[in-house]
């Protein structure tokens, strides 16, 4: 059995932060909700509970509570902000609304380097961020840290099983906090820290096989790194029993359809059949120039084509999806609850809920990078794990105006070369996106002595986080000069490259 931490989400921005940091120490974690009754909590069998921070105020009425009767279980207990408020509150201490709050760093003197201060010095410095305070420890507590102006910042119970802490230990402006989690897990709860990918890989194997069983399993690849590692890890469970499905929607990339072709059929001898759709994605998207229209007609054709060809499949109840732990969280607050969690994110190209298939999501325990992990666990080949975001459009969203066969083709060779060149960067690594986009409009050249009349190219290369921000590289100019005059020379149809130097906001990564 493995340790399992839960993590009660009282709304913090910082529960999934908290859930990183714990398994980064090799503990697995989960988030539950605040409202999770005892034994359902019993059920997941946690070793340790973290109460998590939130923005609301423990003295409004209807501030998220939990179940009281979940202190008195025999489990480690570590209340963070708004938890340890909490805390005090349910076993009778006193929460006040404080003058003016306490926002950002402050320096907390501890009292001892007991528990989650083992081995610690005074005073910390710690990352603050809260309204009201704990003005009194409940009978059986004693104050562990305080401010300089006696606002007590941290209380411990006696038997050294319950810890609350006012401040923020998961951000990185708490320098220490990453020791105050690791002293909870190991010191007061005894972790073994011995989770590992390769354990959860051989956990997840075990659990497809007992809920597939005999049953076959449809899963659509889209040619990014969640379906890619959702199919190599479900094959590696049931084998053929999943039936691999990839829509070649005709505005892939060049040489995209043939590489996945490769990997999932030669390597990973997966069941595996490509859909060549291409000409109906064309035919309905001829003469569409409105980017939003693209997006609907590709969607919609993608769904007439997966559900087409997900009915010739005997003996299906499950569909794999790729869907990830963030995605999971996200849709557990947008619709208040694990009640509303049968309508799970589809990430497959946008699925309809009516598909009259059950879930498989064997990576909705994971975080990005944790995917990245488990995939070369897998043998998954670098390439394809390190692959940028490429949108479900496609190309479609690349060429501005009318998608055709010729601005295909003239997008598909213009794109090659910024792959070629930028891979050989050494700053490849830190960009987020890099592409061409087709533009419609022409332009005079002159190439030899002849006169040209054709097509521009821009390019987009930017660096972001998480793709709500993005800024363009500051690319060395040799490197764009050999994107260009590459472009130039060895693509037909293109006589200039131009460099789109606007950030977001307020421009977007892509064009359309
Ligand atoms: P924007 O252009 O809005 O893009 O700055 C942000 C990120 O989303 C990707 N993107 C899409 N992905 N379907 C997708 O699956 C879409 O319609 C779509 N539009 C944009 C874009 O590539 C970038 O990573």
């Amino acid at each position: 059995m493995k340790d399992t931490v839960a993590v009660f989400d009282f709304g913090s921005q910082y529960s999934q932060l908290i859930a990183r940091r714990i398994r980064e120490m090799g503990v697995y974690c989960e988030i539950v909700r605040h409202d999770i009754s005892k034994d359902e909590l019993v059920g997941i069998g946690p070793v340790a509970v973290v109460l998590s921070g939130g923005p609301a105020s423990v003295l409004e009425p209807d501030s998220p509570s939990m179940d009281r009767e979940i202190l008195s279980l025999d489990i480690p207990i570590l209340g963070i902000c708004y938890g340890m408020q909490l805390m005090a509150q349910l076993l009778g201490g006193v929460v006040e609304k404080g003058r003016s709050g306490e926002y950002g760093p402050a320096l907390i003197e501890t009292t001892g380097s007991t528990g989650i201060f083992q081995d610690m010095e005074s005073p910390l410095h710690v990352w603050m961020s809260h309204g009201d305070h704990v003005a009194a420890v409940p009978e059986g507590f004693r104050v562990l840290a305080s401010t300089h102006d006696c606002l007590i910042s941290a209380m411990m119970d006696k038997a050294g099983r319950m810890f609350g802490i006012q401040f923020h230990p998961e951000v990185v402006h708490t320098p220490k906090g990453v020791e105050i989690i690791r002293n909870f897990l190991f010191h007061v709860a005894g972790c073994r820290g011995d989770w590992t990918m390769g354990r959860f890989a051989e956990e997840s194997v075990r659990r497809i096989r007992d809920t597939v069983g005999d049953s076959n399993v449809i899963c659509g690849l889209s040619g990014g790194v969640d379906s890619a590692v959702a199919a190599a890890l479900i094959n590696s469970a049931i084998g053929d029993q999943m039936k691999a499905i990839f829509v070649d929607n005709g505005v892939l990339r060049k040489g995209e359809v043939d590489e996945i072709r490769t990997l999932f059929t030669e390597d990973y001898k997966l069941d595996f059949r490509i859909v060549d759709a291409s000409a109906r994605f064309i035919d309905a998207l001829r003469g569409v120039t409105d980017p939003e229209r693209k997006r609907k007609i590709i969607g919609e054709t993608f769904i007439n084509v997966f559900r087409d060809e997900a009915a010739s499949v005997e003996s299906a109840r499950f569909l794999a999806q790729g869907t990830l732990y963030p995605d999971v969280v996200e849709s557990q607050s947008a619709h208040g609850g694990p009640s509303s969690m049968i309508k799970s994110h589809h990430n497959v190209g946008g699925l309809p809920d009516d598909l009259d298939f059950e879930l498989l999501e064997p990576l909705r325990e994971l975080f990005k990078d944790e995917v990245r992990v488990l995939g070369r666990e897998l043998g998954l080949p670098e390439s394809l794990l390190m692959r940028q975001p490429f949108p479900g459009p496609g190309l479609a969203v690349r060429i501005i105006g009318e998608v055709t066969e010729e601005s295909l083709a003239i997008l598909r060779d213009a794109d090659v070369i910024v792959q070629e060149e930028l891979r050989a960067y050494e700053g490849y690594g830190d960009i987020w996106q890099s592409f061409a986009v087709l533009l419609p409009v022409k332009s005079v050249g002159v190439m030899g002595d002849e006169r040209t009349y054709d097509n521009v190219v821009a390019l987009r290369i930017v660096t972001s986080l998480d793709a709500m921000t993005a800024d363009w590289v500051k690319l060395p100019y040799e490197i764009l000069g050999k994107i260009s005059s590459r472009i130039i020379n060895e693509v037909k149809g293109v006589n200039r490259v131009v460099y789109d130097i606007s950030s977001k906001p307020p421009s977007t990564i892509e064009w359309e």
